[in-house]
């Protein structure tokens, strides 16, 4: 199978792409990425040679480029993972969410049901979230059949590209299939959000800024969990079908830095001034901030035979311990451009 795999520099793509491109010898997998602050060649370095890899660097809403990459190379699948993919940056500057994961995934579909026609065809992999369902109370479950309550402009976002994606199988019998998951952490992903943001400012003795009260909930799954599962859907999912990916692991984030506080204590070894529990800052809020994310993954449990196989705090172990020994992929991450980032978001927020 030729697959052409979007956003393949990135976080969650970097990990689908090594685990792809063991998985499978004879596919040959493209990725195609513009190298947005959040894509890292560095995270592929190690497939640089892989004879069944290939690195294209452009925009999926290049349509002309995109059109090409399929006629040519004969690609019969798109894993669809390019975005903008932070919350809080979505808050800071909206339009370039609505440009990339709209508009980029209108322009990626459009090429696919101009080149899988006359004979061709080809499987159109739209990876999604779950915060396109809004937010739940202390009870309940987030199922394929919840309604969209997206409440940020990332979760708009990626909410009108779910259905674009969707209008493509109906509309013009595209065939899709969409996965909307929890949230991930692991090795590569960058420093921004949560868990590696954590890792860092505690290996450093930097402030530990934990939005609101500490208490809201995410449904955490570890990245190569989430691989497996976008794998199976690629490979045996039904056309049309949509598939929840969870990691069935509940945390209040205030739980979460803590426990990287004592990892961090432990395998980076203790600070002189005490454990680095006592960097934990409450900030300002993150504006509309959702309060749970809970996924019921039972569909694609039963379906397909998923299940996550990684527990939370042996992922956790893992992936601190990679932080820790990767000095120089983190030190890549943090530019100017994240300086000056770090600084717009964080500085209203610790002012109170
Ligand atoms: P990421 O921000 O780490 O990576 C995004 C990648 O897309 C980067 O390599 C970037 O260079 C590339 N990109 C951005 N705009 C592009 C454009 N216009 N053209 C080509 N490439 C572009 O994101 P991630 O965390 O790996 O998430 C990947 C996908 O999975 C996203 O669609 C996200 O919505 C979804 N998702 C993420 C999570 C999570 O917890 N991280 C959970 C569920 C779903
Ligand atoms: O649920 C899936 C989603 O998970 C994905 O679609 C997104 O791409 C991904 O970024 C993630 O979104 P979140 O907003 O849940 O992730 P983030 O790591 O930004 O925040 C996790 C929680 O931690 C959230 O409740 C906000 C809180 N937080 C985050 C940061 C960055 C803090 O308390 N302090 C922080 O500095």
């Amino acid at each position: 199978m030729n697959l052409l795999v979007t956003g393949g520099a990135g976080f969650i793509g970097s990990n689908l792409v090594r685990h792809l491109a063991a998985a499978y010898p004879a596919h040959r997998i493209v990725v195609l990425d513009a190298l947005t602050y959040a894509g890292n060649l560095r995270s592929l370095a190690d497939l640089e040679n892989a004879p069944n890899y290939h690195f294209v660097r452009g925009d999926i809403r290049d349509q002309k480029l995109v059109t090409q990459l399929l006629a040519d190379l004969q690609i019969e699948g798109i894993i669809h993972l390019a975005a903008e993919s932070h919350v809080d940056r979505s808050i800071l500057g909206p339009e370039e969410f609505l440009q990339t994961n709209v508009m980029g995934t209108f322009a990626l579909l459009e090429a696919a049901r101009t080149v899988w026609r006359d004979g061709r065809t080809g499987r159109f992999h739209h990876v999604s979230t779950d915060e396109v369902y809004g937010s739940l109370g202390e009870t309940g479950y987030f199922t394929e059949t919840t309604p969209y309550a997206p409440n940020s402009p990332y979760s708009a976002s990626k909410a009108a590209s779910d259905h674009l994606v969707r209008a493509y199988h109906h509309t013009y019998g595209l065939d899709v299939v969409t996965t909307n998951c929890s949230n991930n952490y692991g090795p590569f992903q960058f420093p921004e959000k949560l868990i590696p943001l954590m890792i860092m400012n505690a290996r450093d003795g930097k402030p530990l800024p934990v939005y609101g009260d500490g208490r809201n909930v995410r449904d955490w799954l570890y990245v190569q969990d989430h691989c497996e599962a976008i794998d199976l859907v690629l490979h045996k999912g039904t056309a049309g079908e949509v598939y929840n990916i969870g990691g069935n692991n509940e945390r209040r984030n205030i739980d979460v830095v803590h426990a990287v506080c004592d990892l961090v204590d432990e395998l980076a070894g203790p600070q002189p001034e005490g454990p680095r529990r006592r960097l934990i800052t409450y900030v300002k809020d993150r504006p509309g901030h959702d309060r749970r994310y809970a996924i019921d993954a039972t569909k694609i449990r039963d379906d397909l035979g998923w299940e996550p196989r990684f527990n939370f705090e042996d992922g956790l172990r893992h992936t601190i311990e990679w932080y820790l020994h990767h000095t120089d992929w983190l030190a890549a991450c943090i530019d100017g451009s994240y300086r000056d980032y770090y600084e717009s978001n964080y500085q209203g927020k610790f002012d109170g």
